[in-house]
């Protein structure tokens, strides 16, 4: 096949970048027609006499924004299915794809057409809802915390004002230090912690401070949207690491040259959403590799506190000797999600930058739900809390296996660790994917496939099923539900 791209190695334009926005102009302007087969990394890289990274990396991109596919066997084509916008844009002048009509995004703006299948639905939810992510509601201890948010409403001076500080409530931030240190081993202190809007604003910084468009950033593949949109979102290039019973595999990222790879994002504690545990070895040599490359590691510490069986297992933040790992973590699974509080843990260099960057953003978090979880962390709440839910959650994550094995045998195999507020459960099932979660909906059943989850692969038959906020009655109603959908003849 001859491709007509030209290569320029005097630029500053990084090689990878050439090639990612040569195709693309090729795609878009028609040059390059849907279904159509690119040549195999290897031989690209032999044609236009460059790295098979770097060809690799070119088509990474490309993969990630939905200009390219990759089939197991068949090789790389040009999506059959471009997106809407990218079709309207068809012509090669065009440089930011328009969505929705507005021809005046930002890249930025435009980088986020992909992130819309991160918003929620505004269908009835079903009956029986397996979503993953929400608490026991029902469990939570609202009695205490409506004391405490009382206490402060009437006694707090200032608690209405803004805050004279960004990074968040000094008294809060060092109850969550000292939180931190004795249940998760991290290293911290106070003045190393930001509070934010949950882990999705941490990722958000973190990703708008440490990356530019073009650097390559590798993460769990399969892995969390959230994160995965914010890097897209930045116009980063994604490399994925799959994930085997140990964790994120790491061949492909200690095999790159060094300074290829900007940041890794990685949820070691409990993998999502396959809920594998990072193991030790793999720890150490993601550090190791994290210090001779000077990149960074984000790790996403969102479901820790909830591990079933064998001992917890320290942050990998708390194994570092360097400064390699941005640590983060959120309230929304200790407490509930709408409280919209997490924390990150960064090294103190980059404590000046994200304090910038979080006034400009939206000044601080809400004073008033800090001050009350201060008292809720001192006061032992949030401990006892946590030991209560460990017992509910460890009694329906049983009951949700049991019934998967009793009514649908070696049908629905549970992956993953006894950990967490979800299990990945992979049917045997004729249907497809979408079929199953249709007629789940039909049954009153909220199902969510892992498919959106994985980078490159079709992987068919796989769904995160949240049990945190579901009764054994609930669980066992919807797994029979599902059996008899999976039983059904046509
Ligand atoms: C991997 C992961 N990180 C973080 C979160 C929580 O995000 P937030 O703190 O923004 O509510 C979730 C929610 O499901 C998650 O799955």
């Amino acid at each position: 096949m001859q491709l007509a791209i030209h290569l320029d190695s005097t630029s500053t334009v990084p090689l990878h970048r050439q090639l990612y926005e040569q195709l693309r102009q090729r795609i878009l302007s028609g040059q390059l027609l849907p279904g159509q087969r690119l040549p195999s990394t290897r031989i690209l890289a032999e044609l236009l006499a460059i790295s098979r990274t770097t060809a690799s990396l070119g088509y990474e991109h490309l993969l990630s924004e939905g200009y390219l596919q990759a089939h197991r066997g068949s090789g790389t084509c040009v999506c059959t299915q471009l997106p809407e916008q990218l079709l309207q844009a068809a012509s090669p002048i065009v440089s930011v794809p328009s969505i929705g009509g507005s021809p005046r995004l930002s890249r930025y703006g435009a980088g986020l057409s992909e992130a819309r299948m991160l918003l929620g639905k505004v269908s009835p939810p079903p009956s029986i809802n397996f979503r993953y992510g929400p608490p026991a509601f029902d469990a939570l201890p609202l009695q205490q915390w409506r004391r405490l948010l009382t206490r402060h409403c009437r006694c707090s001076p200032g608690v209405l004002d803004y805050a004279t500080d960004p990074l968040g409530y000094h008294p809060l931030r060092e109850s969550i230090a000292r939180y931190l240190t004795r249940s998760r081993a991290v290293r911290c202190t106070a003045d190393q912690m930001l509070i934010v809007s949950g882990s999705q604003q941490a990722l958000d910084l973190t990703t708008r401070l440490l990356v530019d468009p073009s650097d390559v950033v590798a993460l769990e593949d399969p892995g969390y949207l959230g994160a995965r949109h914010a890097f897209l979102a930045q116009g980063a290039i994604l490399l994925g690491l799959p994930v085997d019973s140990e964790g994120m595999v790491m061949e492909q990222l200690t095999g790159q040259p060094p300074g290829t790879v900007k940041l890794v994002y990685v949820t070691p504690s409990h993998q999502f959403p396959t809920g594998s545990v990072l193991s030790l070895p793999r720890r150490l040599e993601l550090l190791a590799w994290a210090k001779a490359s000077n990149a960074l590691v984000v790790e996403d510490d969102y479901d820790s506190e909830y591990r079933y069986g064998g001992r917890p297992i320290p942050a990998l933040q708390g194994l570092d000797r360097g400064d390699s790992v941005i640590y983060v973590g959120t309230f929304s699974k200790v407490l509930f999600p709408s409280l919209r509080l997490g924390y990150l843990v960064v090294p103190l260099e980059l404590m000046p930058v994200f304090a910038r960057a979080r006034w400009l953003t939206d000044r601080h978090s809400p004073l008033l739900e800090q001050y009350v979880l201060r008292d809720f962390i001192e006061e032992g709440f949030l401990e006892r809390h946590i030991r209560r839910m460990r017992r509910l959650y460890a009694e329906r994550r049983q009951v949700l296996v049991e019934t998967l094995h009793a009514h649908l045998g070696n049908r629905a195999s549970v992956l993953g660790e006894e950990a967490g507020m979800h299990v990945l459960v992979r049917f045997q099932t004729h249907l497809s994917d979408e079929a199953l979660v249709a007629r789940a909906a039909e049954a009153g059943v909220g199902l969510t496939s892992a498919a959106a989850n994985y980078l490159h692969s079709d992987v068919q038959g796989e769904f995160i099923l949240g049990y945190a906020d579901l009764t054994p009655e609930r669980l066992v109603e919807g797994v029979v539900r599902i059996a008899r959908i999976l039983d059904a003849k046509e």
